[in-house]
């Protein structure tokens, strides 16, 4: 990742502390950028091959109100074929580059009965239900310990910076626990009302991985996750792609002003 992180360093100024990942539906923020300088994963070297079509991954270092960021723009999913290790590469070149606080963001289906399609939940915690973690392996001890604590992932401070900057803005956010499946399908009504059961609102297919990763290496977390839809079983009719991006698109103008307020304040 250093090669990477010199490739970086040498087309901008840019110093970066805040690395942001944007979900699906919500990459319009990659645009609100200013002087910004774009690379394409496969100009990174050390980041995975993108193998999906039509998934333009790219990096954008730019400035938000003043702050450096990086932001990614698509992410590694363990559905796409990747495994835990690659999912979780661009945290590592987030930690080449200096930064020590990522924001995640995702869509997700919503699973409390609290939200609907465009809230904004922030995420409290998760359950890893992927089967797999990023940490298998020896643990490389200059980045964090063999048996990381996971008790706050989603740092407290963080979270609160983020509900005063929703209440100044009069955004509602909401905060729930996010369900990480494997995917590619859907979850099943059961699936929905098992994953109820054990304490999850939300559901999705990412995130989880990349919080564990920057976990373990000391990163303060913010994760902000956008109901696209109700999950399975729970509204009308079939889930489908095309409207959680829809949704994850109409709802990207109050997420990209909570962002915009929130990424100043994280760098201080
Ligand atoms: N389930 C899993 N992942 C998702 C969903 C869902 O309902 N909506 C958006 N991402």
């Amino acid at each position: 990742m250093r090669q990477a992180a010199k490739v970086i360093e040498a087309e901008t100024t840019l110093r970066p502390l805040v690395g942001v990942v944007l979900g699906s539906g919500l990459g319009r923020f990659a645009n609100t950028l200013t002087s910004a300088t774009r690379f394409r994963y496969s100009d990174l070297p050390g980041l995975p091959l993108s193998t999906a079509v039509g998934h333009a991954g790219e990096l954008i270092i730019g400035n938000v109100g003043g702050t450096a960021a990086a932001v990614m723009s698509g992410r590694f999913h363990l559905y796409e074929g990747y495994t835990p290790q690659q999912t979780v590469a661009g945290m590592h070149l987030f930690r080449e580059l200096g930064i020590t606080r990522v924001v995640l963001t995702n869509a997700s289906g919503g699973i409390n009965s609290a939200y609907s399609p465009g809230s904004l939940v922030l995420m409290s915690d998760h359950i890893n239900l992927q089967g797999v973690n990023p940490l298998v392996g020896p643990n490389d001890d200059s980045l964090g310990p063999r048996f990381p604590d996971m008790t706050e992932v989603y740092s407290k401070r963080l979270r609160a910076i983020a509900l005063a900057a929703g209440q100044t803005l009069g955004i509602p956010l909401h905060e729930g626990v996010y369900a990480a499946l494997l995917g590619p399908t859907y979850e099943t009504p059961a699936e929905i009302r098992y994953l109820r059961t054990i304490g999850a609102d939300l559901v999705g297919m990412s995130t989880v991985l990349e919080a564990i990763a920057a976990r373990h290496m000391g990163f303060e977390i913010l994760a902000i996750s956008c109901v696209t839809n109700l999950a399975a079983g729970l509204g009308e009719g079939k889930l489908d792609h095309k409207e959680v991006l829809e949704v994850g698109r109409s709802s990207s103008a109050a997420f990209l002003q909570l962002l915009g307020a929130i990424l100043p304040q994280l760098s201080e």
